[in-house]
């Protein structure tokens, strides 16, 4: 008799078992084509083309192309950089963009001007930083030569390389800036050193 019950019982209850059974089924396989939410949408080939432009120090992802300092003081007028950054780099509202000091070569690194163009690690920053983001409000409308020209306009103006070196994929990663290694170094250590001046503790 227990057993009868128990057979009994259990049909009863099939309808609900298969239900659940169903139920998950819809679940698993509703999560399986990843929910919407109504939200953004997946970037179209181009969209992802435009946002992939980051170059590392090794220089991999930079365009073929070239430039000068002399094509880049052009680029400087034409593309209203002057508008912004003062002629030659001085002067106007947008941070400089060459050293104010007559001696900025010659100065510890830590003592120049915070000058991307004089301070990056490496001149593939300086690339891709104008590459990226200027001319600010028109960003992205300069043509891979544009970026190189104007990358050695700005490398001549802080003496970094010289006026006719013609720049180019291959030889812009190995420009040798002039904080050289110190900006990966932290600075010296010494056993009873004085406190950093103005250090509250
Ligand atoms: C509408 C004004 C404007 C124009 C035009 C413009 N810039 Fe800039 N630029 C700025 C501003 C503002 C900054 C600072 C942005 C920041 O720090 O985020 C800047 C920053 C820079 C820097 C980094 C400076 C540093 O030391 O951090 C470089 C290099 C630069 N601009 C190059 C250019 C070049 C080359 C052009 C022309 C193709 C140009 N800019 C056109 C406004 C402008």
């Amino acid at each position: 008799m227990a057993s009868h019950n128990w057979q009994i019982s259990f049909f009863m209850r099939t309808p609900g078992v298969v239900a659940i059974l169903l139920g998950s089924l819809l679940v698993s396989s509703a999560f399986a084509q990843s929910p919407t939410y109504g939200v953004g949408r997946t970037p179209t080939a181009e969209e992802l083309r435009r946002m992939d432009i980051s170059i590392g120090f090794a220089g991999e992802e930079l365009p073929p192309g070239r430039g000068t300092a002399k094509e880049g003081a052009q680029l400087y007028m034409q593309k209203a950089c002057v508008g912004c950054h003062g002629v030659t780099g001085i002067g106007g509202l947008a941070p400089i963009l060459r050293s104010k000091l007559d001696n900025a070569d010659t100065l510890p690194v830590w003592k120049k001007e915070r000058i991307l163009p004089l301070r990056a690690p490496s001149a593939t920053v300086v690339w891709d930083f104008i590459n990226r983001g200027m001319p600010l409000g028109l960003e992205g409308t300069l043509k891979p030569d544009e970026v190189y020209s104007l990358t050695a306009y700005l490398l001549f103006l802080n003496k970094v390389i010289p006026e006719d070196q013609v720049l180019t994929r291959e030889n812009l990663p190995k420009v040798k800036m002039p904080i050289g290694d110190a900006y990966g170094k932290p600075h010296e250590f010494k056993v009873n050193a004085p406190r950093l001046e103005g250090y509250p503790y």
